[in-house]
C-alpha cells in the first residue's frame, strides 16, 4: 500500500476505536445475547452466555490493551451464534497489567468455572497474555489471535517504552521471554491483516498457523464479517476432538516407467484423463505440498485446502478471493498435524523432497504409472514391494492408475 492510503487506513482505525472504545466503557457491559440458553439472572458474572451447543468449545475472551470486552461485541455475537459458551474476563479491567499477573487472572477463572477444552481467542495483547496461559494450562486446546504482536512493534519503542505499551517494545524482556518458548505455537493461529498500522512488523508466530486476512487495520477488523468468519472456523476446528479413526495419509503422483516426476520447474507428462481424476478425488481434502511444487502449479487449487511447506512461510502469499484454502507451514510435522485436525484422508501431493519426507508416514500410494520413460532429475522414491501391496490397478492407453497400501512399517 501507498503512504496515502496508509494514512486513510491509520486515520478511520483510530476513529472506529476511539468511539468503540467510548462505547465500550459507557455501554452496559456483555450480557446475554443470540444463543444464550439461561436467564441474564443465570449467567455467571462475565459469561456473556451459556452455550448454544453441547459440542462447541468454551471459548474465552482476551481483549487487547486499554480494551473492554465489550470492544470486542460482534466477535462475541459471532462465536455465539456458531454455538460457542462465550466467557469474558472482567477482572482484566482495561487490561493494563504484566502478562504474568493477566495470566493468573486468567488462570484462576477457567479453574473457578472449571472450564476444559477451551479455545482462546485474543485480539493485540490479548494473544500474548493468551500464549502465556497456554503455557501453563491443560484447560486450554488452542488460541486464535487475531493482530498479536508476537515480535512486538518497533513503534513501541523509545518514549513510548516507559509508558504500558512499553510491553510492546521488541526488546522488552518479558516479550523476549515468550518468544523463546515455542512448545504451544503449533496449536495458536496467528490471524494478520495485509496492513497493520500499529504493527507494522505483522504478528508472525514460528511454528504457529499464520493466516493473512483480506483486511487492513488494527482495530476495524473486529467488526468485519469476513474476519469473523475466519475466527470462527478456526475456533471450530481448535475445538474440535481429535479423529479417533485411523487417518490415511496418500502420495498421489503421476511418475514416469524411470521414476522421473519433474525437472525441478514442471511435470513430464499433462494427461486430460488423469488431471480430472487427480481433481475428483483429491476434491475436499487437504493437500500437502513442498513450496517448488507450489510455485510450479502457480496457483492455489480451487475446492481444496492446500498447505505449502517451506522455511519461509510467511513469504508465502495466501489466497483471499474464498475459492480456496491455503496455510503456510514450516514443516512437513507441521503441515501434517494440521492436516490431521481437518480431515481423516491427506493428499501428500510431492514434489520429490516433500514425497520422502513424508514417506515414513504415508498409509497409501495413488499412482498414475506412465509407460514411457521422462527427461528429469525428480524422482519418486522407490516402491518396495516388500513394504507396499498392489491393491488396485486400472489400465489405460499411455498409463496406469495404481493403489498400494503399506504391508510393513519403514526402519
Ligand atoms: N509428477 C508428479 O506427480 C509431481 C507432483 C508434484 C511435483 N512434481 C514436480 O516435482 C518438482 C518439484 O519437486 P522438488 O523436490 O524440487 O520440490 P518440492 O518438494 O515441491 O518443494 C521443495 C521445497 O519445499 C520446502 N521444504 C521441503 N522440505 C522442507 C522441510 N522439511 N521444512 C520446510 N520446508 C521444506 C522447501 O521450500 P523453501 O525453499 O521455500 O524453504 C523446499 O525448497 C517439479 O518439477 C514438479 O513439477 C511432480
Amino acid at each position: 500500500m501507498r503512504t496515502p492510503q496508509r494514512l486513510v487506513v491509520a486515520v478511520t482505525d483510530w476513529w472506529w476505536a476511539i468511539w468503540r472504545w467510548v462505547d465500550a466503557v459507557l455501554g452496559p457491559p456483555l450480557r446475554g445475547g443470540p444463543g444464550v440458553r439461561v436467564a441474564d439472572a443465570d449467567t455467571a458474572p462475565g459469561t456473556s452466555g451459556a452455550p448454544a451447543s453441547d459440542t462447541a468449545a468454551p471459548v474465552v475472551l482476551l481483549p487487547g490493551i486499554y480494551e473492554r470486552p465489550r470492544f470486542l461485541r460482534e466477535l462475541v455475537a459471532a462465536l455465539r451464534a456458531a454455538g460457542h459458551d462465550v466467557h469474558t474476563v472482567d477482572r482484566l479491567g482495561f487490561n493494563r497489567r504484566t502478562l504474568a499477573a493477566s495470566r493468573r487472572i486468567v488462570l484462576d477463572l477457567l479453574a473457578e468455572r472449571d472450564l476444559r477444552g477451551v479455545v482462546l481467542v485474543g485480539h493485540s495483547k490479548g494473544g500474548l497474555i493468551g500464549k502465556r496461559v497456554m503455557l501453563a494450562s491443560e484447560r486450554v486446546i488452542g488460541m486464535v489471535t487475531v493482530c498479536t504482536p508476537f515480535t512486538g512493534s518497533r513503534l513501541m519503542r523509545r518514549w513510548l517504552a516507559r509508558t504500558d505499551l512499553g510491553l510492546f517494545d521488541p526488546t522488552h524482556v518479558d516479550l523476549v521471554a515468550l518468544s523463546a518458548e515455542r512448545s504451544v505455537n503449533a496449536r495458536i493461529v496467528s490471524l494478520a491483516t495485509r496492513w497493520d498500522e500499529m504493527i507494522p512488523e505483522g504478528s508472525h508466530l514460528d511454528g504457529g498457523l499464520n493466516v493473512t486476512l483480506d483486511a487492513v487495520g488494527h482495530f476495524r477488523p473486529l467488526a468485519d464479517p469476513r474476519v469473523l468468519g475466519v475466527v470462527c472456523d478456526h475456533v471450530g476446528r481448535l475445538g474440535r476432538q481429535p479423529q479417533e479413526q485411523a487417518v490415511r495419509i496418500i502420495a498421489i503422483a503421476i511418475v514416469a516407467a524411470n521414476g522421473v516426476i519433474g525437472d525441478g520447474e514442471k511435470q513430464p507428462f499433462e494427461f486430460a484423463d488423469d488431471w480430472a481424476r487427480y481433481k475428483a478425488v483429491t476434491q475436499g481434502h487437504p493437500m500437502i505440498m513442498g513450496r517448488g511444487t507450489h510455485d510450479a502449479i502457480g496457483r492455489w487449487l480451487p475446492g481444496r485446502t492446500t498447505i505449502v511447506v517451506t522455511r519461509r512461510p510467511e513469504l508465502v502469499t495466501l489466497p483471499t478471493d474464498g475459492r480456496a484454502t491455503g496455510y503456510a507451514a514450516s514443516s512437513v510435522e507441521e503441515a501434517l498435524a494440521l492436516a490431521r485436525t481437518l480431515d481423516d484422508t491427506i493428499y501428500v501431493a510431492g514434489g520429490g523432497q516433500v514425497y520422502r519426507e513424508a514417506w515414513p508416514v504415508l498409509t497409501d500410494l495413488d499412482l498414475t504409472e506412465v509407460h514411457a520413460d521422462a527427461e528429469g532429475s525428480v524422482t519418486f522414491p522407490d516402491v518396495d514391494p516388500a513394504q507396499w501391496r498392489e491393491v488396485r490397478r486400472e489400465p489405460r492407453e499411455e498409463f496406469d492408475f495404481v493403489g498400494y497400501e503399506r504391508v510393513a512399517p519403514t526402519d
